[in-house]
């Protein structure tokens, strides 16, 4: 099962400067308690962006570049290396949005964190379907000091058709 998982604001935006436009730790911690434990797919501006691999997690990284090397990630070059490596797996789609778009087409469920602002950016989330998605669960995030935003967290599902 291929999960999306991504935060963006009312307008799309997702990233900045190729890092997040907005400082919400509580949303990094939900994005840990979300992916513990599992496969995470990102491309290699977004695996750079971070730094390094994230734990307890298997990290694949998407490069165009044959000569790409990682000591804490699994490199792949193409989408189907990706479906191959997350068969039978609860794998997860975190960014950005040119790996977003590549496998837009292939998420079985989605899980938003929805910035209730317009905080401006550089990269959206690509155009996406809403009305294919059913809300099957909301949470509020809790605003405080740390986390001055409004915000919350979606889980969708594919709707049948
Ligand atoms: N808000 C969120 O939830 C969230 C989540 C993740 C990222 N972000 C933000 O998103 C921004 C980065 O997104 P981005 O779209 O610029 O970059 P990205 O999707 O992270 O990475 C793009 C790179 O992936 C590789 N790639 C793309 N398509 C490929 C394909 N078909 N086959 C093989 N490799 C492929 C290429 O690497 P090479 O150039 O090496 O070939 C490409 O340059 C940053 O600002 C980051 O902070 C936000």
């Amino acid at each position: 099962m291929l999960t999306f998982i991504w935060a963006q604001d009312k307008d799309g935006f997702i990233g900045k400067d190729n890092t997040m436009p907005w400082r919400l730790p509580a949303d990094l911690q939900h994005f840990k308690r979300e992916t513990n434990g599992h496969m995470i797919v990102m491309g290699r501006k977004t695996y750079e962006s971070i730094g390094k691999a994230l734990p307890n997690r298997e990290n694949v990284v998407l490069t165009r570049d044959l000569d790409y090397s990682l000591e804490d990630a699994t490199v792949v070059h193409t989408k189907q290396d990706v479906l191959d490596l997350a068969q039978d797996k609860d794998a997860y789609i975190t960014g950005g949005a040119e790996i977003y778009q590549l496998f837009l087409d292939e998420a079985d469920a989605l899980v938003v964190t929805h910035v209730e602002e317009h905080c401006g950016g550089d990269t959206r989330f690509p155009d996406i379907k809403w009305e294919k998605w059913r809300l099957i669960k909301r949470e509020d995030g809790v605003r405080d000091a740390k986390n001055d935003l409004d915000f919350w967290y979606g889980w969708y599902q594919k709707e049948e058709v």
